[in-house]
């Protein structure tokens, strides 16, 4: 991490719960939304996703859904786990063939083992995460959890095997009490989390939303059955693309289909029924 963006992270860390720390997060709450309405549909968003050849160009972020499991998917009735149905299991040859591609196009963004599975709980992850770090070593990993499985030696041999940032989710206070006593070098944050409605999303009415959306293309989410997703409000998975069984990652990110969804969405056409229900703006 540069200087500036660890001095960042220490100053949030400090005020996390206090006036300064609350006064931060409104002004870059506000600058960020002031960024997305310059945002607004013109010809220039076109030209974002035309400058974007390569199928990784404006990708910021890669998660593989490992599993359809979470250890606490039958108490989260609000997790779309809760209802998954059969246990399914990502390949370990999809994980490697996605990476491969990844190698080949020199990705140097985030990449991350959940989507809503818990990735603590699938016993290949510390070896996905040694091959991704061999594989991709400009490549930052990402864990986000449950933290159920974590205490300090867990959090430690993941951050020796090359995870660059850890995110823990607490749901109840006594467990974030415990994982917040962890600590390592590098950031390592636990969040009291409220599960939000986001099943119910297919519901809503239709919102008339024009504004556009970056979702699909700054995040490429590799589901459990080989397919890539709309993103991660879509947990029906209504909208997905190719098969990475039979179509590399790149053939799929440049095919016309999800080249024209990049198109519409940066420039604020909600086509999917979804989306034309969507609050966000991602
Ligand atoms: C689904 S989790 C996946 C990783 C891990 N199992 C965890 O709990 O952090 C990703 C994030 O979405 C948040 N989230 C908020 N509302 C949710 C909901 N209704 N269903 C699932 N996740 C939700 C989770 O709390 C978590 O911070
Ligand atoms: S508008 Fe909503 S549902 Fe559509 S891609 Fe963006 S975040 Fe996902």
């Amino acid at each position: 991490m540069n200087k500036y963006k660890r001095f960042l992270y220490n100053f949030y860390k400090k005020n996390t719960n206090n006036f300064i720390g609350k006064t931060f997060r409104l002004l870059r709450a506000k600058l960020y939304s002031l960024r997305k309405q310059n945002f607004n549909g013109t010809k220039d968003d076109l030209r974002y996703v035309e400058a974007s050849k390569g199928a990784f160009d404006k990708t910021k972020r890669i998660a593989f859904e490992l599993s359809n499991i979470c250890n606490y998917a039958t108490i989260h009735a609000k997790c779309p786990l809760n209802c998954a149905g059969e246990k399914k299991i990502l390949s370990e040859n999809i994980v490697y063939k996605v990476l491969e591609s990844l190698k080949i196009n020199d990705y140097r963004g985030y990449i991350a083992f959940d989507v809503y599975n818990e990735p603590c709980i699938d016993p290949r992850l510390m070896m996905f995460i040694k091959k991704t770090r061999e594989m991709l070593p400009k490549a930052k990993i990402a864990i986000q959890s449950n933290g159920f499985y974590f205490d300090q030696t867990l959090a430690e041999e993941l951050e020796k095997n090359g995870v660059g940032i850890i995110r823990v989710s607490s749901y109840n206070p006594l467990e974030f009490e415990r994982l917040s006593k962890i600590k390592l070098n590098i950031p390592f944050k636990v969040t009291p989390i409220i599960l939000d409605d986001r099943m119910k999303i297919y519901e809503l009415p239709e919102n008339g939303s024009t504004r556009p959306c970056l979702a699909p293309l700054n995040e490429v989410l590799v589901t459990h059955d080989c397919k890539l997703a709309l993103c991660c409000w879509d947990w029906k998975r209504q909208n997905v693309f190719g098969d990475l069984n039979t179509q590399s990652i790149e053939e799929i990110l440049l095919s016309d289909e999800v080249r024209d969804l990049y198109e519409g969405l940066s420039n604020g056409k909600r086509n999917l029924e979804i989306c034309k229900r969507c609050p966000h703006c991602r």
